[in-house]
């Protein structure tokens, strides 16, 4: 277990809390144990360095998580500049936050379909150059946070939007359908033999298809010798997911019997109608979060890795920004509200599921 926050922490998080209610006389809600103290396994949360000043974020991400996953200052979009240098200042700024607060490390992403960067695209076709500038960037990335990274999405979301097959992009056009995702696993392990190498997925909860095919390509991968040492399930969910799925996804992936990473967990209410009320909606929410709990706990200890959020407070959410559309109402997808208040959700994973 990590070594939980100090006194002064924990004081801080209680007068941030106590802060959250606007100082005005609403009932304040009932005092909240550190979650990286309550629950079992760890939990994470993603960060950015833009919210490295706002004390409130600072304070309920050192007294609630347990592990940081750069949000997308260790992608390749970010560490990655054209003309083919590397740019570490802000993930080097996260990791020593997170060395600071005693909470793991996690890299993501290596190898995604979504970031073909321009300093390989200048490569594509020219296999020999290819080959090498891919394991250079993979060994360049995964060395420098050898020791302090507790594991890597090598491979993210490898599977075709309808589940049909694979992606095809600038990786698979110049190494290979699988040959790419073995070689990052391979040039991972290489790099840094201590960490975990996680294959990452989303939509295995709601999308079969998706689900069948990733399980496949997980046998497929370790049929040809590629190091993958966990799987994620990312879990973005809707109110309108059924919880049964949930627990039939871990405990698929489970049936490798590697560690298994819930790890960009958010649950976005945007599903349901507008005009429902905001307490149905978030106990709908906190339902769903107490069956990620519960499809964890079902799951042997050695195998729960860790329970990540996509994010601290409803408003520090993607799904507040363009990818999450322009809805009547902003979305609510976290633990947290936008004025830093535990919401149901956040008691269904500490154990107290709100009334
Ligand atoms: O903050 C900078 C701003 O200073 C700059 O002017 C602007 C234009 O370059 O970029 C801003 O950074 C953006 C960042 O989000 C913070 O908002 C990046 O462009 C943008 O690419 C980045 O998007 C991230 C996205 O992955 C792509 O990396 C999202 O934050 C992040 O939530 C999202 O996370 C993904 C997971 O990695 C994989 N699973 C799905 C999940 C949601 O899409």
């Amino acid at each position: 277990m990590n070594p939980s926050p100090d006194r002064r922490s924990l004081l801080l998080s209680a007068l941030a809390l106590a802060s959250c209610a606007g100082g005005d006389t609403r009932a304040q809600s009932a005092p909240v144990r550190p979650l990286r103290e309550t629950l079992p396994f760890p939990i994470g949360t993603a960060i950015m360095t833009g919210q490295l000043d706002d004390s409130q974020h600072a304070v309920l991400t050192r007294t609630h998580f347990s592990q940081l996953t750069p949000e997308w200052e260790l992608k390749m979009e970010y560490v990655l500049q054209a003309d083919g240098s590397y740019r570490f200042d802000a993930p080097d700024r996260l990791a020593a936050v997170a060395q600071a607060n005693g909470q793991r490390f996690y890299g993501t992403t290596l190898v995604w379909y979504s970031q073909e960067n321009p300093a390989f695209q200048a490569l594509d076709g020219r296999r020999d150059a290819f080959v090498s500038a891919y394991r250079h960037y993979i060994l360049q990335v995964c060395r420098r946070y050898a020791g302090r990274a507790v594991a890597w999405d090598v491979v993210n979301e490898p599977v075709a939007e309808d589940g049909a097959g694979l992606r095809t992009h600038l990786w698979s056009r110049n190494l290979g359908e699988v040959g790419h995702m073995v070689a990052a696993f391979r040039h991972a392990e290489e790099a840094d033999p201590a960490a975990l190498r996680v294959l990452n997925e989303y939509h295995l909860e709601s999308r079969p298809a998706k689900r069948a095919t990733l399980l496949r390509l997980t046998e497929r991968l370790l049929a040809a010798d590629a190091p993958i040492t966990c799987l994620g399930t990312q879990t973005h969910l809707g109110l309108d997911q059924d919880p049964r799925q949930i627990t039939e996804t871990l405990r698929l992936l489970g049936g490798f019997g590697l560690p298994i990473h819930v790890s960009e967990l958010d649950i976005s209410v945007q599903a349901a109608s507008p005009f429902t009320p905001v307490a149905e909606l978030l106990d709908r929410q906190a339902r769903l979060a107490g069956a990620v709990l519960e499809a964890l706990m079902a799951l042997p200890e050695r195998q729960r890795f860790a329970l990540t959020l996509w994010g601290v407070r409803d408003r520090d959410s993607w799904l507040r920004g363009p990818a999450g559309g322009r809805p009547l109402t902003p979305d609510r997808p976290l633990l947290f509200d936008d004025d830093g208040q535990a919401k149901p959700a956040f008691h269904a994973l500490a154990g107290r599921a709100r009334s």
